[in-house]
């Protein structure tokens, strides 16, 4: 079967799968230290999800009052609810404003204060002094500021000669015998070849997978493709049952209205025309952190005092803020409400709900970029040869709740130390073993597999199925009775995969077959994500257990490891959380109750 295929062979120093935020900068970063670098990634760069990011990337930079990154970092903690890794969290927050000014001098386009300075807006949970004030901490570019440092990493990426590989479909890792990753295997989407590039070191940089639910702000591109090809590498996903619901998904659309809305001085209101993140969270009201605000608006839903014929959503108000402020840093969600709502911003509000919007979960990796995995009772067991960073990764910066604004910085913060340990570790040119006999025959096979798929289900038959048990039975809140019905049902939608149908089996983008494979990338970190949520009896984060209101740090502050095999069985383990800094000039925040 798989004699069929004829590979194309590269050998690079290092291989990047993805062009996002993380994967560009961490390509920029290779090439920029001498090493051969491609870019191998499925839609074109600027095209990548990080084009759709809005409000802003945070770092401690001053710009509009007093900061500290210990204020940074202290937020991080607390919004990941005591789940981050404290030593990952310190050099996010440390790195955060060099890596901005970096941003600033490739030339993305800031907006800018009076005085000329980066303009920084308020954002959820970002606090000064430890708590106490609300910061202003989020650099912004106007409405789309993950458009403006897409462009600009792309052209710096070009303008330093990496390689792209654009529109080809990463199928699987080129793993060796001794656990080591080798390689990668990608398919031309415009010409249906199939190249194996060889490398010293592959960065993951693959995204979320937010598109296993049904309602989304990703694109329908997130379908978290390098953490499938780590499942299948035999390795652990890690935390994968915190999911992140944005509040301010457009009702019905899911496109994102961003939080920096909020920061800008929008509020929500129910039926009542009430102010409710007043009740909620008295001192950050609707600037608490996400999961806090998400979790607010189901409540005001559930209990009867949703807006709408239905009583089903809730509004953002906008409509009492300048026109001119709004045309000038909000003029891209002025637009998507337009679209996609029929609103004039200006004079209505906006119907919105908790959208999905980002996964806290993903391949566990050092904050050097290394993946771990769990070997002879050593959770930090560093994956030779594999890396991953960005919204692919669990580093563990986000914990249990990400802090908005705190996605883009993770991206270019550890994009860049990619590049850094990459040429730490890789010696440009350096001679790599022959690959074994049989290297990639694993990605061939998969490919026939689907190639093959003549069953009587169509992949979207099975897909719809998948989103919509996740978009049930793993939401804003959990029981274990809704969690055992999404395990029943994701566990179900996987045993139907031997009657897949397959119709359109050419091998070029949006097919039948490359949408299959994507699929088949899905369910299993659906499997992950609600085995991980079946098993955390406590509440966390965005991890809400109604029957198990509490936090219980005694026996619940530990990541989760989930790996699931070829039958789409999962195993659980668990690995402690880094409770400790890097430097001796900070000390670890302790755990408390966690209110805004
Ligand atoms: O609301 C937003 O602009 C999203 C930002 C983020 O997720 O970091």
């Amino acid at each position: 079967m798989t004699a069929s295929y004829t590979f194309i062979d590269h050998t690079f120093d290092v291989v990047v799968v993805g062009a996002g935020g993380a994967g560009l900068r961490a390509t920029l970063g290779c090439v920029e230290k001498g090493l051969r670098t491609a870019n191998i990634t499925k839609v074109f760069p600027t095209r990548s999800h990080t084009v759709a990011a809005q409000g802003g990337i945070s770092a401690s930079l001053g710009n509009m009052g007093p900061d500290d990154w210990r204020w940074h970092m202290y937020d991080t903690v607390k919004g990941s609810d005591w789940l981050g890794d404290q030593d990952a969290i310190e050099y996010l927050c440390r790195q955060a404003p060099e890596a901005v000014y970096e941003l600033e001098h490739f030339g993305v386009p800031f907006s800018r204060t009076e005085e000329g300075k980066i303009y920084q807006r308020p954002f959820g949970g970002m606090t000064t002094n430890f708590g106490e004030g609300i910061a202003q901490r989020t650099c912004a570019a106007a409405d789309r500021t993950g458009h403006a440092m897409l462009h600009t990493l792309y052209g710096q990426s070009v303008r330093h000669k990496a390689q792209f590989y654009i529109e080809y479909f990463a199928i699987d890792l080129i793993m060796d015998q001794d656990g080591a990753c080798r390689g990668v295997v990608a398919l031309d989407m415009a010409t249906g070849e199939v190249h194996r590039f060889r490398a010293s070191l592959v960065i993951l940089a693959t995204g979320g997978y937010g598109r296993a639910y049904f309602s989304a702000t990703s694109a329908h591109t997130c379908t978290g493709d390098g953490n499938a090809m780590v499942l299948r590498a035999g390795l652990p996903l890690q935390d994968m049952e915190f999911v992140q619901f944005h509040p301010t998904g457009i009702y019905g659309a899911g496109c994102l209205i961003t939080e920096g809305a909020r920061g800008e001085g929008g509020y929500l209101t129910n039926s009542e025309g009430e102010r409710f993140m007043e009740r909620y969270a008295p001192s950050a009201k609707d600037l608490a952190s996400r999961d806090v605000v998400s979790r607010s608006m189901t409540v005001e839903i559930r209990e009867g005092r949703g807006v709408g014929p239905q009583k089903d959503h809730i509004f953002l108000h906008l409509d009492h803020l300048d026109p001119a402020i709004l045309a000038e840093r909000l003029p891209g969600i002025s637009e998507s409400a337009h679209i996609f709502a029929g609103v004039d911003v200006t004079k209505e509000p906006i119907p919105v709900l908790p959208t999905v919007h980002y996964n806290m979960g993903g391949i566990p990796t050092n904050f050097h970029g290394e993946v771990l995995t769990l070997k002879n009772g050593n959770p930090d067991t560093v994956v030779p040869g594999l890396m991953a960073i960005g919204e692919a990764a669990c580093v563990s910066v986000h914990g249990a709740n990400r802090l908005g604004s705190n996605s883009l910085i993770d991206l270019v913060v550890f994009g860049r130390a990619a590049g850094l340990r990459a040429a730490e570790l890789v010696q440009p040119g350096a001679r790599q073993p022959e690959l074994a006999k049989g290297a990639g025959d694993n990605a061939l096979a998969r490919l026939d597999r689907f190639r093959n798929a003549s069953g009587s289900t169509p992949t979207a038959e099975l897909r719809l199925t998948m989103q919509r048990a996740m978009q049930e039975d793993v939401a804003v809140f959990r029981t274990g009775e809704t969690l055992r019905s999404g395990q029943k049902r994701v566990a179900d939608v996987h045993a139907a995969m031997p009657d897949l149908k397959v119709s359109d089996r050419s091998l070029i983008w949006n097919s039948d077959l490359i949408e299959t494979l994507e699929f088949d990338n899905l369910i299993v970190q659906a499997i992950a994500t609600v085995e991980g949520a079946v098993n955390r009896q406590e509440s966390r984060g965005a991890h809400a257990r109604e029957d198990f209101p509490e936090r219980d740090d005694e026996n619940w502050m530990k990541h989760t490891l989930c790996w699931v095999d070829t039958n789409g069985k999962p195993a659980i383990d668990y690995r402690p959380v880094h409770a400790y800094t890097l430097s001796t000039d900070i000390e670890y925040i302790k755990p408390k109750a966690r209110v805004y």
